[in-house]
């Protein structure tokens, strides 16, 4: 034995030995234009109304969502995703505040368009679930399933609606059968030949969401995992990369993101468009409870879990943390 081990040539740690080494060496880089601000405003409020389960986050004014997006540019951040949060009054079964071209989402769409132009890029949710009384993603058949063809119809007039409203991309994430190619359809339709598909393919029924059900007021008994996928499962995922691609899906996303870091690399692996991953509700909770009872250092996590997600192979990460995260970077 020499005193480096038997292959006193092979020193990794010689890579390591400054900052200006490691910085240097680094396989990858979080960039600003990385990032992407899922953002939430509520219709009829007048202040901004905190998430209990997300500290730092809000439900947005119409003025204070305008402010957000403004800060989001500002600090370099690529786009803002948004989310409508409707009054309760407004729901119902079908959802149809949320193809109410005045509904509280395309308000948001025009508003934040109105701020920032083509600077940032505007995304929506494309789903239902905000918007209907039972909280699922879709219309109900008279067994009470979401039924899958009777939704695609709904989000065939949901990509009309936002689009008119002016977002750049969509984001469907209800999880039906067909709804890339049918929002696809819609879209080129009605003269939106622009607007791009922000797919969500690999979508997993996860306890991670339980913050966001909060933050979107969401009626939801029961779960999702007639639609979503089983987080056992990675295959399928390939399955249903595949099947967005066919359809027209300009980007794909993997969701949650950390749980997933596995099925994120094979899909950019196999993927040859824009991959996206999403760092949820709850992957943001745990981070930020920590933090509160002093036993993480929050900045660092943060940065670290970012760092993680690009590196197994997003391109773009959707994070509460957007706009902190820019600015420190
Ligand atoms: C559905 C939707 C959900 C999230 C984004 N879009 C909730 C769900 O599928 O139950 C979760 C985002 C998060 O947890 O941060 N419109």
């Amino acid at each position: 034995m020499t005193k480096y081990g038997s292959f006193p040539g092979a020193r990794p740690r010689r890579l390591r030995t400054s900052p200006a080494l490691r910085r240097m060496v680094a396989e990858h880089r979080l960039h600003p234009a990385d990032l992407i601000l899922p953002a939430f405003v509520r219709e009829g409020i007048s202040e901004p109304v905190p998430i209990t389960a997300m500290p730092g986050v809000v439900q947005h004014t119409r003025d204070t969502l305008r402010k957000a997006a403004v800060e989001a540019l500002a600090a370099g951040v690529a786009g803002i995703m948004l989310f409508g949060v409707p009054e309760d009054a407004k729901k119902d079964a079908a959802g149809t505040a949320g193809t109410d071209p005045d509904g509280i989402l395309q308000v948001a769409i025009r508003d934040v368009k109105a701020e920032v132009g083509d600077d940032l890029v505007i995304m929506s949710d494309l789903c239902l679930d905000e918007f209907t009384d039972h909280g699922h993603c879709g219309v109900l058949d008279a067994a009470g399933r979401v039924d899958n063809d009777a939704t695609l119809e709904r989000y065939a007039e949901m990509a009309r609606v936002q689009a008119d409203a002016g977002v750049h991309v969509v984001g469907p994430s209800g999880m039906m059968d067909g709804q890339v190619g049918v929002v696809r359809e819609a879209l080129d339709a009605a003269g939106h030949g622009d607007v791009a598909i922000l797919a969500y393919t690999a979508k997993y029924s996860s306890a991670f969401f339980g913050p966001f059900r909060e933050a979107v007021g969401s009626s939801l008994r029961g779960d999702r995992k007639t639609y979503q996928q089983d987080p056992a499962n990675l295959r399928e995922s390939l399955r249903e990369l595949a099947l967005d691609l066919a359809e027209g899906a300009d980007m794909v996303m993997v969701k949650p993101a950390l749980p997933y870091l596995d099925v994120l690399a094979r899909i950019a692996d196999e993927a040859d468009v824009p991959v996206a991953a999403y760092q949820v509700s709850g992957e943001y909770a745990m981070v930020e409870a920590a933090a509160e009872k002093g036993w993480i250092d929050r900045e660092k996590a943060i940065l670290e879990s970012l760092t993680g997600i690009k590196r197994a192979g997003a391109d773009m990460i959707l994070t509460y943390w957007a706009t902190e995260a820019a600015r420190a970077l």
